[in-house]
């Protein structure tokens, strides 16, 4: 699985450059979950483990960038709020078994390149303007 943090991914902001690190891993124990075929119940709680995470991290970001009168904190924010609106939807669906362990993987997939790009772009605009 290529689902790792790497030096690129490196905003300058060490509590959030830590944050992302465990994000990746979470992302990891869920795929890995899935792909044991890890029984609905135990997948769903590593699902769930991997979503307080976010939004945890998300608050830790919101956090220093409203504390720093960060211009830009409404539209990153906004990126944020979809991610977790699409996160729940995600959960749900595959509570009600509209969603299978295989789609639950490929769609980890692009949740990986979105919280990469996200990252290199939008993250670490924050993280220059946080060091400056
Ligand atoms: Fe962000």
């Amino acid at each position: 699985m290529p689902i790792e943090w790497n030096e690129d991914l490196k905003v300058g902001v060490e509590e959030i450059d830590e944050q992302h690190r465990e994000l990746f891993r979470r992302v990891n124990d869920l795929a890995e979950a899935m792909w044991d075929g890890k029984g609905k119940e135990e997948s769903g709680k590593v699902m769930d483990f991997l979503g307080d995470y976010v939004v945890t991290h998300f608050a830790t970001e919101e956090r220093h960038m409203s504390s720093q009168g960060y211009p830009d904190y409404a539209a990153h924010k906004r990126l944020h709020d979809r991610f977790v609106e699409d996160f729940y939807t995600l959960r749900s669906q595959f509570d009600s078994g509209e969603v299978t362990s295989s789609m639950v993987i490929r769609i980890l997939d692009e949740t990986c390149e979105w919280l990469k790009s996200h990252i290199k772009g939008t993250d670490k605009k924050l993280g220059s303007f946080l060091n400056r």
